[in-house]
């Protein structure tokens, strides 16, 4: 049995406190948040696990083996600090921390104390992302040519981080996994209109180099929520619809032919447009946090390395500060 504290108790903590309470080889020990009220409230509905206020106690209590953070992201770094310094293992909502700096601490840290460091990358434990990942490994899109991406709903604003930081973290984490490369540049602008300090409406723009560029916009000010990727390939082209119910994936088997020809005499560029059948695979139902939870606790017990570990967190963070670089510059081009 792992023994778990969950800290953070506000809008995300609870879903973590649910999945361990309901996985096999896991105890949740403690529930954690310094706000009055807010861990008695989640000991109740759950009550094998305790009640605390401290993080740092529970950090270095020796019923707990491992810790999962859903904190504000200025927290992350010094609470996975602790717990890894502490031998336990950690489990980190996105984004892994504030500045790369700090994510390649907790790496060398976690790999100097041989515990595991995962990153909640949650999209890459759903169907819908592995069976895309599956598909491009396949070859069935052909070379990507672009990759546009719709994140935007009305909120929910943050205290502590803009919306590239918060909203953002997704995509690129999807992006990195599917693409395998870091981008070589980025360019992002990015305003500020109902939030005093930080950017609510963003567009962010990712070189990947061999001519695959890629496109993100995220937004807290949208009236209709939108989640939406597009893969745009030699040979086919995938929509992928998350807040579809039934056709999360559509694969276009549609491509465009150039080639130069003779037209009445003349040398002309010859387009062709190919359009086929639009496919939609069937994808396996089920909570992505699930997933992640039961890979966590697989890691813990087998000792192997977490599908999003550090380096995919540290990854992420790398582009969200170059991102925030570029805004500060007016969407000035930084160079990763
Ligand atoms: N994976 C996802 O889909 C997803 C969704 C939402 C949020 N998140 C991430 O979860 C984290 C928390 O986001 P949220 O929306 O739940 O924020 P929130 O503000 O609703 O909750 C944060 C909670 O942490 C508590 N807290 C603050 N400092 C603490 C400390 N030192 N120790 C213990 N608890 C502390 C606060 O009292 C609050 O209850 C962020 O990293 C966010 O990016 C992930």
């Amino acid at each position: 049995m792992t023994r778990i504290a969950v800290l953070g108790l506000g809008y995300w903590g609870p879903n973590l406190v649910r999945n361990f309470h309901g996985a096999d080889g896991a105890r949740l020990r403690f529930v954690c948040d310094p706000r009055p009220g807010r861990a008695e409230a989640m000991a109740r509905a759950y009550p094998a696990a305790e009640a605390a206020t401290d993080p740092l106690a529970v950090i270095a209590h020796p019923e707990v083996d491992a810790v999962a953070l859903a904190t504000p992201v200025d927290t992350h770094h010094p609470l996975a600090k602790a717990a890894i310094a502490a031998g336990k293992h950690v489990l980190v909502e996105k984004p892994l921390a504030a500045s790369s700096e700090q994510a390649e601490e907790l790496i060398e840290l976690a790999r100097a104390q041989g515990v595991v460091l995962m990153v909640d990358h949650v999209f890459l434990y759903t169907a819908a992302v592995r069976r895309i990942k599956e598909i491009i490994d396949r070859g069935d899109l052909g070379t990507l040519y672009f990759i546009n991406s719709v994140r935007v709903n009305l909120g929910q604003f943050q205290n502590d981080v803009n919306v590239v930081w918060d909203l953002a973290p997704h995509d690129l984490a999807i992006v990195d996994h599917l693409v395998g490369r870091l981008p070589k540049s980025v360019s992002v602008f990015g305003s500020a209109h109902k939030h005093r300090q930080f950017e609510d409406v963003a567009y962010i723009n990712l070189d990947f180099g061999q001519g695959l560029i890629a496109g993100f916009h995220v937004s807290w000010l949208s009236p209709v929520k939108m989640r939406q990727i597009m893969l745009s390939g030699s040979e086919r082209c995938l929509v992928y619809n998350d807040v579809d119910p039934v056709e999360k994936i559509k694969v276009y088997d549609s491509s465009v032919t150039v080639r130069e020809g003779d037209l009445e005499g003349r040398r002309r560029l010859l387009v062709d447009y190919r359009s086929g059948d639009v496919w939609s695979p069937h994808l396996e139902r089920g909570e992505a946090l699930q997933a992640v939870v039961a890979h966590f606790l697989e890691c813990v017990r087998d000792g192997g390395a977490p599908l999003t570990d550090g380096a995919a967190g540290l990854r992420v963070v790398r582009i969200l500060e170059a991102a925030q670089q570029s805004i500060k510059a007016q969407g000035g081009r930084i160079t990763l």
